[in-house]
């Protein structure tokens, strides 16, 4: 059986996009269900793993969690299907049936399904301002009363400025091209707040790796 880093390395030889550097996509996987665990997440957990790609982090999530709880949303499904090939061990989909979507239009209702956890890895980093919107509004409707968006974002600089165009930004469905998005913590608590969300910032280099930080919001 070949180490996850070995499969990453294939999956890049076979032209497909890891949603980030080979040398990190092990830890951003482990890492984004040290954070959903350090925010209690449990095998019963429903999660919903928006823009899940080629399942950087859905494979541990996958893992852990029981029958019926991972949902993934990709709307490039040849990098999802690469992943499903690649990573995951035969067997693990039939045991842990995992569930996917390829909408693009940040459909959460689409599984009819109500989440614990909402969680965006790199997606806010390539979203337009209307989409984050659209994201927290989905959210409202499809969380459930405790439940939280992990997800994480970029600060604008004094010369990386606020992202203001009005589409994704980045490799997709539909684009090639590298591309970042920053977004003020001032920006998205305006908008958490006009939902009457509470946001806040997860902290540590044991959750967090390179420029992105996690944030977690809920509702009041
Ligand atoms: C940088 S990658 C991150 C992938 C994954 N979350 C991870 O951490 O490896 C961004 C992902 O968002 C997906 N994406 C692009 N537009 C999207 C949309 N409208 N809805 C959902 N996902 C989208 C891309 O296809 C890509 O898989």
């Amino acid at each position: 059986m070949k180490t996850l880093t070995e499969r990453a390395n294939k999956l890049e030889n076979d032209g497909i996009f890891l949603g980030g550097p080979v040398k990190f996509f092990e830890t951003a996987g482990r890492k984004q269900l040290i954070t959903l665990l350090s925010k209690g997440l449990t095998p019963t957990s429903k999660v919903l793993d928006i823009g899940c790609g080629c399942l950087r982090g859905g494979y541990w999530l996958i893992h852990f969690l029981d029958k019926g709880c991972y949902f993934g949303i990709e709307p490039n499904t040849e990098m999802l299907d690469a992943g499903l090939k690649t990573l995951l061990e035969p067997e693990l989909l039939n045991l842990k049936t995992p569930r996917f979507n390829p909408n693009s239009t940040f459909d959460f209702s689409i599984f009819e399904e109500k989440f614990d956890f909402i969680v965006a890895r790199s997606i806010w980093t390539h979203a337009s301002k209307e989409q984050i919107q659209t994201m927290l509004d989905e959210f409202v409707i499809s969380v459930n009363p405790n439940g939280m968006f992990i997800t994480s974002y970029i600060k604008p600089t004094l010369f990386k400025r606020e992202y203001n165009n009005s589409k994704w930004i980045g490799i997709s469905h539909e684009s090639n091209q590298p591309g970042i998005a920053r977004h003020s913590l001032s920006w998205i608590w305006s908008e958490c707040r006009k939902r009457s969300l509470n946001v806040s910032e997860i902290k540590g280099h044991e959750y967090n790796f390179g420029n992105q930080m996690w944030i977690k919001i809920q509702r009041d």
